[in-house]
């Protein structure tokens, strides 16, 4: 008959008590991490959506954050037929209507599928414009960040020392990068 050693079965025992524990204070801890969205409501309740503001109709193009930040709509999209039988924004926006309506033709992009191959009419991907593009309104953000425009970032002091000396450039930029995201 195998004889059990006792430290081996503490050793158990400890990690048994250890395990119990942990599973009693995680809920706990999990109640401290608050989505800022959502806010302290539990994920089993619904919240309570925060006002509609209305869209703002001024045709002014707002700068764009990064080059591949999808445009925000500078105009009205109210009422727009948007599904698989029509699509009211190419209406204006497919290159050969811009003439015609004043509007900005939908880029290369638009019209390539995920191996970038160009195609004839806009990608499937790209078929349902609100996915990435959404009108403008005048009203504070819903959660905070601490994005850093690349423009300012390379104006920073580092970022110029970086750029000067021609080593370590983007090491710098990388540290600055993580600075920003506390
Ligand atoms: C009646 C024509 C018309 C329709 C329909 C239309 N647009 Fe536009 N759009 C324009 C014009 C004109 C502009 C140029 C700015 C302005 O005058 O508002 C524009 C500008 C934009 C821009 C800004 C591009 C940039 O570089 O800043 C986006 C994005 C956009 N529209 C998306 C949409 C989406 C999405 C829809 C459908 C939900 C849509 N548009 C429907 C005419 C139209
Ligand atoms: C998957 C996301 C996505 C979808 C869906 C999408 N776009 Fe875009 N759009 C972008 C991004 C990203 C840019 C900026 C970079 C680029 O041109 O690809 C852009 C740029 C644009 C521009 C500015 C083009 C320029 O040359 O300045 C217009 C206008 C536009 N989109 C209209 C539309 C319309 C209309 C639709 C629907 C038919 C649409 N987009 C669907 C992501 C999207």
């Amino acid at each position: 008959m195998p004889t059990r050693s006792w430290p081996a079965l503490l050793a158990f025992g400890v990690w048994l008590l250890l395990a119990l524990v942990t599973l009693c204070i995680a809920p706990a801890n999990a109640q401290g991490l608050v989505d800022a969205m959502r806010g302290p409501t539990p994920v089993a309740n619904e919240t309570k959506p925060p006002l509609l503001f209305p869209t703002e109709n001024k045709d002014i193009r707002r700068t764009r954050n990064y080059t591949m930040q999808p445009p925000t709509i500078p105009h009205k999209i109210d009422g727009y037929q948007l599904d698989r039988d029509f699509n009211r924004c190419m209406f204006c926006h497919a290159r050969t209507k811009s003439e015609e309506t004043g509007s900005i033709p939908v880029s290369i992009t638009h019209y390539m599928d995920r191996d970038n191959n160009v195609l004839a009419e806009v990608s499937p991907r790209r078929y349902f414009c609100t996915q990435c593009h959404v009108p403008q309104a005048d009203t504070k953000p819903l959660v905070g960040n601490s994005f850093v425009d690349v423009e300012t970032m390379l104006k920073r002091a580092g970022g110029e020392k970086g750029a000067k000396d021609g080593k370590g450039g983007s090491a710098k930029a990388g540290t600055s990068g993580t600075t920003s995201t506390k």
